[in-house]
């Protein structure tokens, strides 16, 4: 059992009994998950690694799904899991909600892709406007990395400013990957950085590179990273900074959008230049989107002298438009926007609770119905708090709870849907309780 445990040993780790813990857990889920394991080795002989989204590889190999119903997903090997990863967000209208395969059979009988704008685009745009008070006018893209590149590139053209600021260990898309600021996949952009929530720090930058600065771009709640909260005092003192450099602001709400009816823009009454949206305004399909002030926005305006064009085959694909318009219209109103927020808060509290009897170095932070789990006691306010945490215990934590009937981020990131029922909560915290009376002694 120890051998299996070796191929860990390289992380800073001198726990032993740490390790036999998680060689006994991936035995169990060997035996536990044949058919997912040969998937993964068919897999392998034709997608390097065996993958296509570096987000859902894990060790020994992921488990592979067949099917999915409201808050349940179900697997190869027929074991039933409470989805508590929501597609990273993005699942939040669930499985199988009858309005979107209304919405979808719907664009199916249109005749899916027209090449021609239709009356669908202009309902999403509407709903988007409404909702999101910093949008006053928006375009379609197809993922939320694309939504940050044309923001970022609409900021520089309008500046006429390169640099652009982000923040130590954001994620903003594939290609702005900041746990490593030298990633070589990441676009080939002027970048200064700063730590989240150091607010002396990004207001001398801001102020420094302003002659140069064309955009800070910045997620209201750090989501990859770890459900990290931004102070509001911090999004104040950017935004103003902003005002006084003719710096643009960029929220990132790709993630943060669900945190009431108006995102977290609205929570704080923060109101940037621009916006980046995508992931559950999808409906589950591809999605993303950029919008924000009218006078910045009209440099898209096709009819205007040296506009800036936006491409995109897919951009108004009917599926995304009549899905998404009919999520947001009809699913995630402003009223359960608002008590998903609070069933969050409170699922969120009822985990620390059961982390704290334990006395267990641990903890869930994060905002409304996103949280994520830390093996520290420690105060988490940037991505540098946990530069020192260990990583092992995540992997038993996660390999636990797949054995528990819960399927969750391989961080520890637990992403609320729509239908996640109070038995589900429950289920969710006693599947973590029992993590923790069985193993806090390790942690
Ligand atoms: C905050 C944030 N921005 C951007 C993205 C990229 O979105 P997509 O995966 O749709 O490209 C993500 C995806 O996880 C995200 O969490």
């Amino acid at each position: 059992m120890l051998d299996a445990a070796k191929k860990y040993s390289t992380e800073i780790c001198d726990d032993e009994a740490l390790l036999e813990a998680i060689a006994d857990a991936e035995a169990r889920y060997w035996e536990a998950n044949p058919n997912s394991f040969s998937l993964f080795q068919r897999a392998k002989a034709v997608m390097p690694g065996g993958n296509t989204r570096t987000a859902l590889h894990f060790d020994p190999f992921p488990v592979y799904m067949a099917g999915s119903d409201g808050a349940r997903l179900t697997d190869v090997d027929g074991h039933s899991y409470i989805d508590a990863l929501g597609e990273f967000s993005a699942g939040l209208y669930a499985h199988k909600d009858p309005v979107v395969i209304e919405a979808a059979e719907g664009a199916l009988g249109r005749g899916v892709s027209n090449g021609a704008p239709g009356e669908p685009e202009i309902q999403l745009a509407e709903a988007i406007c409404e909702r999101f008070p910093a949008i006053e006018t928006v375009r379609f893209c197809n993922s939320g990395t694309e939504a940050n590149l044309y923001a970022l590139q609409l900021a520089r053209h309008i500046t006429g400013r390169s640099k652009l600021l982000a923040f130590y260990g954001a994620y903003h898309g594939g290609v702005f990957v900041f746990s490593d600021t030298s990633n070589p996949m990441n676009a080939p952009f002027d970048w200064v950085f700063c730590h989240y929530n150091d607010i002396p720090e990004v207001v001398e930058a801001i102020h420094e590179h302003a002659l140069d600065l064309a955009a800070v771009i910045i997620e209201p709640m750090m989501n990859n990273a770890g459900s990290i909260p931004a102070d509001k005092d911090f999004l104040q003192a950017i935004k103003d900074s902003c005002d006084e450099t003719g710096v643009l602001l960029i929220f990132d709400e790709i993630v943060t959008s669900r945190f009431g009816p108006g995102g977290m823009q609205s929570l704080h009454g923060i109101y940037p230049d621009l916006v980046t949206l995508g992931k559950y305004l999808g409906a589950g399909f591809s999605f993303g989107a950029f919008g924000g002030k009218a006078k910045y926005m009209t440099h898209l305006d096709p009819a205007k002298p040296k506009a800036l064009p936006h491409a995109g085959t897919f951009n108004n694909n009917l599926f995304t438009m009549m899905a998404g318009h009919a999520g947001l219209t009809r699913i995630f109103t402003p009223e359960r926007a608002e008590k998903l927020f609070e069933e969050g808060e409170a699922l969120r509290e009822r985990l620390n609770t059961v982390v704290r009897e334990t006395n267990a170095a641990a903890q869930f932070t994060g905002a409304g119905s996103i949280m994520n789990l830390h093996f520290t006691s420690g105060v988490i306010r940037s991505p540098n708090d946990l530069q020192a945490v260990p990583r092992l215990p995540y992997k038993l934590f996660q390999l636990e709870m797949l054995l528990s009937g819960v399927y969750l981020a391989t961080r520890g990131q637990i992403n609320m849907s729509l239908a996640i029922s109070p038995e589900d909560a429950d289920e969710i915290v006693e599947a973590v309780q029992s993590f923790f009376k069985r193993w806090a002694h390790l942690l």
